[in-house]
């Protein structure tokens, strides 16, 4: 059995946001951001919703896999900024689609959503239940941003990325030997750290309350140097046990694409990982850290650039919020 991504889509908003934007509006320099963060601009929506990104994503992935939206058996859409609470997002994809015969719903695992989307999708494939699946990560965080916080405005941008995953019963062999498809995948919570990047929902409110409950602010608070900590740490060794559970070393592996949160962090994993940092390939320097959506992104921006080589090897990892953290092992 094999499975394994057949298209791959993105949608981005079109406004482009640059660290000089942001000089407009809090006390920062487009140095001490690209120095810090490695981010020069970002994508901001101008009215495109987590819903309406997603569908253009998975439309495009659906078209390169040559499906038809009611082929689809199952939506999965990673966010953690959608529009509304009910309907989930995914249900709302499904009907922008028109992929009635799909089954549809939301997962949130902030920042490593798509990894786990991937990871619950390809669970449902290997025992049968499904037999294809649309996968989403699609975030709007600019209005989760506090935009005079300093400290996480210059982070985050709007966007989408989705991947159609498709299983066959036959094992399909690449010329270089190597099986495509999926191979490996370990995730990881530490929700005992959770608040060092929180965002609040509605307070408890109901009739029949004695008292009010405080409302907490509605943006994203982030202690940036804990965040660091944990991924610089917990990244590099997810992907070792990933790769120890898969049998492999880092040098089986053609491609590391991670969460593009901060150039830093990719670059010190590289290093703990002792690997070139050119086999980490890095878009943030153009979209900025847009959550669940960098790693499919990445993905069909590689793929699209024809980048990726059937037979490749890749490790995906994503982190974030939770905290949350994993790794898929697979060939393209
Ligand atoms: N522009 C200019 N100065 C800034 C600034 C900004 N945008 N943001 C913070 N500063 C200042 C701070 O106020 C502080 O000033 P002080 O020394 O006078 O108190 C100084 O820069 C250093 O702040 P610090 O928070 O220690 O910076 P840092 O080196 O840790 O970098 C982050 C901050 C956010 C870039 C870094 O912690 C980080 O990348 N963390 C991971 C965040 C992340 O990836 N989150 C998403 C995970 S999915």
């Amino acid at each position: 059995m094999t499975i394994r991504i057949t298209g791959t889509g993105s949608a981005l908003p079109e406004k482009r946001v640059t660290n000089f934007d942001l000089e407009k509006l809090v006390e920062t320099s487009d140095e001490w951001i690209q120095k810090r963060t490695g981010i020069a601009e970002r994508r901001i929506s101008d009215g495109d919703t987590v819903s309406t990104l997603a569908a253009m994503a998975c439309k495009n992935a659906l078209e390169m896999a040559g499906k038809a939206a009611n082929e689809v058996d199952l939506i999965i859409v990673a966010t953690c900024s959608p529009e509304l609470l009910l309907p989930c997002c995914a249900c709302q994809v499904q009907d922008a689609l028109g992929a009635s015969d799909a089954v549809a719903f939301d997962l949130n695992a902030a920042c490593s959503g798509f990894l786990f989307a991937l990871n619950t999708a390809n669970a449902y494939l290997q025992t049968g239940i499904y037999k294809n699946a649309l996968i989403v990560g699609s975030e709007v965080l600019s209005k989760l941003v506090d935009w005079n916080d300093r400290g996480t405005c210059i982070l985050f941008g709007d966007g989408a990325g989705a991947a159609f995953m498709e299983a066959s019963a036959e094992d399909i062999i690449r010329s270089n030997g190597r099986k495509a498809g999926m191979e490996c995948m370990l995730q990881g919570s530490e929700g005992a750290k959770g608040m060092v990047l929180s965002c609040a929902e509605r307070a408890v409110n109901n009739a029949f309350m004695s008292g009010t409950q405080t409302e907490e602010s509605p943006y994203i608070h982030m202690d940036g140097q804990e965040v660091y900590k944990f991924a610089t740490k917990q990244v590099p060794a997810c992907i070792q046990q990933a790769l120890d559970k898969a049998g492999m070393t880092v040098e089986d592996v053609d491609w590391f694409m991670l969460h593009q949160a901060n150039v830093r962090i990719i670059e010190s994993v590289a290093k703990r990982l002792r690997v070139d940092i050119a086999r980490f390939p890095m878009n943030i320097h153009k979209i900025g850290n847009m959550s669940s959506a960098t790693i499919p992104v990445l993905l069909d921006e590689w793929n699209r650039g024809g980048r990726l080589r059937e037979g490749d090897r890749l490790v995906l990892s994503g982190f974030g919020a939770g905290l949350t953290y994993g790794a898929s092992v697979l060939v393209w």
